[in-house]
């Protein structure tokens, strides 16, 4: 049986299939590829083919910005939408595509990748509604200055190391909602107790660390995973500023797989 956490959600096309392994290839999606798998009119599934027609994007990229935007964009719809260490940008492109409550995306990275400017024309091809909606500032967020508005929902997929805990920083003081989806972890960084450390990975007591920091910031926060197959930095986590208490939703992916651990030593 298919666990919640291995469900895709975004391309719901490869569930109940054995997933094939270029599900998590760094190769770049072709045109051929694109036909074979996206087929159909879905809005999804057309941006795929126009990304495919470029060759622009490795597969694994694509469909962790999917899987990922699939899982938080209920929790980050605000006007502003900010995505962090975004190389490409296609996780905050997603957001201005399908989320119409969304006014104003930023794409923020130290250096604007030559993919960007293609990947927002194919962007636009498809939904042409984001026109205005998108702006890349070539910025660092290690750095003092970068301040974001008030409310700014904060997104970042793969942000190296301590570049995470800068994006919970900014949200924290933006007083906006978040989601993470970290990629390496620091040991020396890591503010977690050796002996978690040790129980569970550097990598679970990092994010255990990350979210007790956040609770304590008077958010409310929840884990979730994307499918294990695309990637095993696969863990996400989510948070909103208010503590409700509320209990999770049973849809909700909750980060443990079932009968899959996360390595250790991610
Ligand atoms: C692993 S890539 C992730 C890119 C993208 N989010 C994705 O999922 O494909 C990390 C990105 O962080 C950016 N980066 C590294 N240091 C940074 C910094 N100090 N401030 C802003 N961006 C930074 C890099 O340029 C790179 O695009």
């Amino acid at each position: 049986m298919t666990s919640t956490t291995q469900t895709f959600k975004h391309f719901r096309q490869f569930n109940g299939q054995q997933p094939p392994t270029w599900l998590g290839s760094h190769s770049s999606l072709t045109a051929s590829d694109a036909a074979r798998h996206f087929p159909g009119d879905s809005l999804q599934n057309k941006l795929v083919r126009q990304l495919g027609s470029q060759r622009l994007l490795p597969i694994k990229e694509m469909l962790e910005c999917g899987e990922l935007f699939e899982r938080v964009r209920h929790k980050l719809r605000s006007p502003i939408v900010a995505d962090l260490c975004s190389g490409h940008g296609l996780l905050g492109i997603l957001f201005a595509i399908f989320e119409r409550r969304v006014e104003r995306v930023l794409l923020i990275d130290r250096r604007r990748p030559a993919s960007y400017l293609k990947l927002i024309d194919c962007a636009v091809r498809v939904a042409p509604w984001i026109e205005t909606k998108v702006t890349f500032r070539e910025q660092r967020i290690d750095r003092a200055g970068l301040s974001l508005p008030e409310g700014t929902s904060i997104v970042s997929a793969h942000a190296c190391g301590s570049l995470t805990d800068r994006c919970l920083d900014l949200a924290i003081a933006a007083r906006g909602a978040v989601a993470v989806m970290p990629c390496c972890y620091p040991k020396r960084a890591c503010p977690a107790p050796r002996s978690l450390q040790k129980a569970l990975g550097l990598a679970t007591a990092f994010d255990i660390a990350r979210t007790y920091r956040l609770e304590a910031a008077g958010y409310t926060t929840h884990w979730a995973t994307i499918p294990a197959v695309i990637t095993p930095m696969h863990r996400i986590l989510v948070a909103r500023p208010g503590n409700t208490g509320a209990s999770p939703s049973k849809n909700d992916d909750h980060g443990i797989p079932e009968g899959r651990q996360l390595s250790k030593t991610m």
